[in-house]
Parts: C-alpha cells; sequence; structure tokens
C-alpha cells in the first residue's frame, strides 16, 4: 500500500479537502423504547421512527401527507410531549370502536390508522395494543 509518493500524495490531498469521510456509524437502539431517556428517544424518532411512519403515510397518501415531518405529529413543541394537542385531530366517543364511525372517509382514515399505524408503534415501541400500551390516544387527544 501507499508505495509510491504518488499515492500518499493523493491520499494526503484528499484528507486536506476533508474528502475521505468515515461511514457514518448505523445507528443502534441502545434499549427498547420504554426504557430510552429523552435524547435517546430522540435519537430513535430520528432514526426509526419517524422515517418509518413517513413511509406509511406517504403510502396512503402522497399528496395529503407531503412535506411529513416531526411537526406533522408534534408541531413546534420542543418537548415532544403526546398526544399532541392542538396538532393532531381529537377522537371522540363517536369513533369508539372504529367500525361504528358514520363518515365513510373519516372510517377509512380510521381503519388505516387501527390496521397500519397503530401495529407499527406497538412494534416500535415494543408494547401491548392497549391503553396503557400503544394506543390511538398516544397520538390523538380525546374529547
Ligand atoms: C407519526 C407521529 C410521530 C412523528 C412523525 C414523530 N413522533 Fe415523536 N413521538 C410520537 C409518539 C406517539 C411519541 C410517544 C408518546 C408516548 O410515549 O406515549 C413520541 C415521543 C417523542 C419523544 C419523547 C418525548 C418524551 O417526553 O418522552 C421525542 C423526544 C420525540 N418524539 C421526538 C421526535 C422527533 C425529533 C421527530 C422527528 C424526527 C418525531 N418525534 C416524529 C409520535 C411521532
Ligand atoms: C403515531 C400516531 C398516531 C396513532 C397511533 C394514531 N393516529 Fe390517527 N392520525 C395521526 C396523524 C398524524 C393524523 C393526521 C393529522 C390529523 O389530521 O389529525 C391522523 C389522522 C387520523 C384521522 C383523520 C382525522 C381527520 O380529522 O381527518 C382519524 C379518524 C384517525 N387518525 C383515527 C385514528 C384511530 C382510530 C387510531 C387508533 C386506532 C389512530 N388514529 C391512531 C396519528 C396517529
Amino acid at each position: 500500500m501507499l508505495r509510491t509518493p504518488a499515492a500518499l500524495a493523493l491520499l494526503l490531498s484528499l484528507l486536506a479537502c476533508g474528502e475521505v469521510e468515515p461511514d457514518p456509524e448505523p445507528y443502534v437502539q441502545p434499549a427498547p423504547w420504554e426504557q430510552l431517556n429523552f435524547e435517546e428517544r430522540e435519537e430513535f424518532m430520528t432514526w426509526v421512527f419517524s422515517p418509518t411512519m413517513e413511509d406509511l403515510f406517504l403510502a396512503e397518501d402522497p399528496a395529503l401527507y407531503d412535506g411529513f415531518e416531526c411537526e406533522t405529529c408534534h408541531g413546534d413543541d420542543p418537548h415532544y410531549e403526546m398526544p399532541a394537542v392542538d396538532v393532531i385531530d381529537p377522537l371522540t366517543l363517536d369513533d369508539v370502536p372504529v367500525d361504528s364511525i358514520d363518515d365513510p372517509e373519516r372510517l377509512e382514515v380510521a381503519l388505516w390508522m387501527e390496521e397500519t399505524i397503530l401495529p407499527a408503534m406497538a412494534d416500535m415501541f415494543e408494547q401491548e395494543m392497549n391503553l396503557e400500551g400503544a394506543s390511538c390516544l398516544d397520538c390523538h387527544p380525546f374529547e
């Protein structure tokens, strides 16, 4: 390796230009969601949760969810508190159970949430699907 001055010079020039970047470390989740501290949760959201959700939302309705990002669920809340009051529309008693929703468009969204979004969240958070674990009300306020 690097026996010729030319090769050495090339290497040095690349380093000098900062063009030799080490590969970014792949993200490794340090522990299940419930055990993560705030900073670790932020990283998990950034590398795993939000991109996965983005794919699911865009697959469902690319026009409606164009520009999907943290703000789609959290608004501009720096504490990322959930459920996201003022950001995500509230559910009401009329939405429970989901099959009883009258408006066909709302029913369609709710069924997609129930069949796709909620299980994906439960999977990523490693939680059961119930009120203590993963539920619609982790994201939606309830009125
Ligand atoms: C699809 C909705 C959704 C998106 C998009 C989303 N989050 Fe979250 N976020 C959640 C949910 C749900 C929780 C957890 C609520 C719980 O613990 O019950 C959460 C929790 C968090 C928490 C932990 C808050 C705490 O006090 O424990 C942080 C930090 C966070 N999100 C940051 C982000 C960041 C940064 C992004 C964008 C890269 C993002 N989120 C995108 C839904 C979302
Ligand atoms: C990970 C977060 C998350 C979970 C879990 C979730 N939702 Fe949603 N839901 C959203 C987001 C984001 C939207 C789009 C923003 C909005 O308009 O509320 C949405 C939209 C909806 C809408 C359309 C609202 C409207 O006014 O157009 C309905 C209905 C709905 N969700 C029902 C449900 C039901 C029922 C469940 C549980 C089975 C559920 N959601 C679980 C994040 C979530």
